[in-house]
């Protein structure tokens, strides 16, 4: 018997990977996040499945699902939206199933983020004008930042920033990043990116909080950063025609002139 974690995506039923929606084909039981997780991908539990919606419960409520299912000798599939690796609450399941000696496996999934990016057909790391991506958040009721995460702090490094569980304080991340970035700054909000209902709002530091709709009060990314204009960026040496690298050598002198490894990126 193993639980298996699983990155749902972001929303659209087949950002799920293969991978992810086999194993739930397999497994006796779900346990999915239902604020977020699609209902559309329960249609792959097979039949008889028991199928449990985690939204109302607490963790001890969840650990007795899944303690259930362990007795039982049944596998476990737990959906969690985007993928695992970040605000997921998988880490604080996988203590206490390894402090029980439940066996855990993880598969991956589309994180909003990458989602986001793509609505927007945006690289969020442009040579010359950023080359990190920052995931973060402002503090809500269920979680206070450490101290140093702050807005500013991250804007100080002029990377772009893709702010969750914020929209509805837009006001103050707009207030943290005006010193930093200027009212200039391009932003873009991603409201339920992946989703039929998917919306985007493009504007500035100085005006993007009057151009919010009033349909859009969660589930949305806030992207900031000098990257998100899209324009003004350099043109990255890998494809530049006369770059010698390992897997275009330009010399017979070349270094890489017999080289034959896979590419990195490109
Ligand atoms: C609890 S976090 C989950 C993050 C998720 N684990 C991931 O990998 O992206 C929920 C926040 O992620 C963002 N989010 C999740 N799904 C989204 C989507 N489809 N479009 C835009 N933002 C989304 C929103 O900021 C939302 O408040």
């Amino acid at each position: 018997m193993t639980v298996h974690f699983i990155g749902a995506g972001p929303g659209a039923p087949d950002l799920i990977t293969l991978r992810g929606r086999d194993i739930i084909a397999r497994c006796e039981v779900c346990l999915y996040a239902g604020s977020l997780v699609p209902q559309v991908l329960l249609e792959h539990c097979p039949e008889g499945a028991r199928v449990v919606n985690t939204a109302p419960l607490d963790l001890d409520q969840i650990i007795a699902e899944i303690r259930r299912a362990h007795e039982a000798g049944q596998d476990v599939a737990r959906l969690h939206s985007g993928d695992l690796s970040v605000w997921s609450a998988m880490g604080e399941q996988m203590r206490r199933l390894r402090a029980e000696s439940i066996p855990v496996s993880v598969t991956p999934g589309v994180p909003a983020f990458a989602a986001a990016a793509a609505a927007l057909g945006a690289e969020l790391t442009l040579p010359g004008l950023a080359q990190s991506v920052v995931l973060t958040r402002t503090s809500g009721r269920a979680s206070t930042m450490p101290e140093g995460e702050t807005l500013a702090n991250f804007a100080a490094t002029g990377a772009t920033l893709a702010i969750h569980l914020s929209i509805q304080n837009i006001a103050k991340v707009v207030e943290e990043l005006a010193p930093a970035y200027g009212a200039d700054c391009p932003v873009a909000v991603v409201y339920r990116a992946s989703w039929p209902d998917e919306a985007i709002l493009r504007g500035t530091l100085s005006d993007i909080a009057g151009r919010l709709t009033d349909n859009i009060q969660r589930t949305a990314l806030i992207l900031v950063g000098p990257a998100l204009s899209g324009e003004g960026f350099d043109e990255s040496c890998l494809y530049a025609v006369d770059y010698d690298r390992r897997y275009r050598p330009q010399r017979a002198d070349s270094p890489w002139a017999n080289c034959t490894e896979e590419p990195e990126n490109g």
